[in-house]
C-alpha cells in the first residue's frame, strides 16, 4: 500500500510517497481503508522536526490523527465495528486502568497520547476507538472532526460557553479557531475573533463568526475587543502574548481554555489581574470520544459543516502542508488516499 511518509523532518519537501506492507489486524484492532485524514498543526509541528515529538530514529514516520473510511478487517475480540462499516477514529490513546481513566475524562489520563498513522491506504487502529458514520456523513467531514472540531467543543465546554455568552478567538482562521466558531454558534454563544487577513476574516464571517479584528498586535487587538464588549470565555491556541490579551478581555470570573502554543510556549501574565478578577486559566488536550460521537450527530442533523479548504491526492500530503505552512487556508485541510 502508498504510505506518506515523513522521510525528513525538513518541513513540507520532507514528506515522499513510499510503499509499505498493508497491515493485518491483531487482537482488538481493526484495519480501515482511509477515505480522508485530516492534517493538523500537530502533523507540522513533527515535520518540522521539532525534538519534542519525534525521534529521527523513527524516520520514516506516518503522522496522521484523523482517519475516516471504511472497516476492511477486524481482528479477534472485535464486536465495536464490523467489515463495511463507515467511520471516524477518535485519536485519543489512553491506558485504561489509571485513575483519570476509571473516573473520566479519559483525555485526562496519565499515559494520554495520540494515534499517529493515518496518512496511508490502510491504517491499523484500536477497533473501540473507531465511531461509526451514520448516512450522510461523508469522510471528508468526518476526517474534519478529531482533533480540531473535538479539541475546540471540549474547550468550549471547559469555558462552560452557553447562548447569549461573548467567546474570543484570537487566531481564528484555522482548524481549531473556525471550529469554535462553528460550535460556539452551535450553542447560542457569539465570538470575536482575529486574524492577519482581511480576506480569510470574511470567510469566517460567513460561517458565523460575529465580530472580526484583522490585526496580529497585542495592544490594538485589546483595544478592539474592549470596545465590543466583554468576553466571557476566552478559546486560546496561540499561547505567546495572546494570553495576556486574552486575560485582559476577559470579564470577572472569566474562563480561558489554553490548548496550543502556535505563537509561544511561554506567556507572561498579569498575577494581581488574575486574582483580583476571580479568572481562570484551564489546560485542555483533545475532548472525550463522546464529544466525538456528539459532533458525528450534529453534522448528521445538518446542525454543523465542517469547514474544508481544500482536499488532496496522498502524493499532494506536501503540498497540505506547505498550504499550512503559508497560512493560506480557512478551515480544514484533507487529504484523500
Ligand atoms: N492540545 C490539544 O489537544 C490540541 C488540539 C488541536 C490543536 N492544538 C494546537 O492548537 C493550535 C492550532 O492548531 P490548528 O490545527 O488549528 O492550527 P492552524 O490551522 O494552523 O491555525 C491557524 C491559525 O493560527 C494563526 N497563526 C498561525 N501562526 C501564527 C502566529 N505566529 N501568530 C499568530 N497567529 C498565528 C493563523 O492566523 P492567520 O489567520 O493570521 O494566518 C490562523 O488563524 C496549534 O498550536 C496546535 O498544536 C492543540
Ligand atoms: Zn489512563
Amino acid at each position: 500500500m502508498r504510505v506518506a511518509a515523513f522521510s525528513e523532518l525538513t518541513g513540507p519537501d520532507g514528506v515522499s510517497v513510499i510503499d509499505q506492507a498493508t497491515p493485518e489486524p491483531e487482537h482488538g484492532e481493526a484495519v480501515v481503508s482511509v477515505e480522508a485524514c485530516a492534517i493538523n498543526r500537530h502533523d507540522l509541528w513533527v515535520l518540522e522536526g521539532d525534538p519534542a515529538m519525534v525521534d529521527t530514529d523513527d524516520l520514516p514516520f506516518v503522522s496522521g490523527l484523523d482517519v475516516a473510511g471504511t472497516v476492511d478487517a477486524v481482528g479477534d475480540g472485535v464486536t465495536a465495528v464490523e467489515p463495511g462499516d463507515r467511520v471516524v477514529l477518535c485519536p485519543n490513546e489512553t491506558c485504561g486502568t489509571c485513575r483519570y481513566c476509571r473516573e473520566g475524562p479519559e483525555n485526562l489520563c496519565e499515559n494520554f497520547s495520540l494515534y499517529h498513522g493515518g496518512l496511508t491506504e490502510a491504517a491499523r487502529v484500536q477497533a473501540d476507538r473507531l465511531v461509526r458514520l451514520p448516512d450522510g456523513v461523508e469522510p471528508v467531514d468526518a476526517a474534519a472532526l478529531p482533533t480540531a472540531y473535538m479539541t475546540a467543543f471540549h474547550m468550549l465546554r471547559r469555558v462552560d460557553a452557553g447562548p447569549g455568552d461573548l467567546v474570543f478567538i484570537p487566531g481564528v482562521t484555522g482548524g481549531v479557531g473556525v471550529a469554535g466558531v462553528q460550535l460556539a454558534s452551535v450553542l447560542g454563544a457569539h465570538s470575536v475573533g482575529t486574524s492577519s487577513s482581511a480576506a480569510k476574516l470574511t470567510r469566517v464571517e460567513s460561517l458565523g463568526l460575529d465580530y472580526a479584528i484583522e490585526s496580529t498586535d497585542p495592544d490594538e487587538i485589546r483595544a478592539a475587543v474592549t470596545e465590543i464588549g466583554t468576553v466571557d470565555g476566552v478559546l486560546n491556541h496561540l499561547g505567546g502574548e495572546y494570553t495576556q490579551v486574552g486575560l485582559d478581555v476577559l470579564r470577572r470570573g472569566g474562563r480561558m481554555a489554553v490548548c496550543g502554543r502556535t505563537a509561544g510556549g511561554t506567556s507572561e501574565i498579569n498575577i494581581p489581574d488574575l486574582f483580583l478578577g476571580h479568572k481562570r486559566v484551564i489546560g485542555s488536550t483533545m475532548g472525550t470520544q463522546g464529544d466525538l460521537e456528539r459532533l458525528v450527530d450534529l453534522v448528521a442533523d445538518g446542525e454543523l459543516t465542517p469547514e474544508i479548504e481544500a482536499t488532496y491526492s496522498l502524493e499532494e500530503t506536501g503540498a497540505a502542508f506547505a498550504a499550512m505552512q503559508d497560512r493560506d487556508s480557512v478551515g480544514k485541510l484533507v487529504v484523500t488516499p
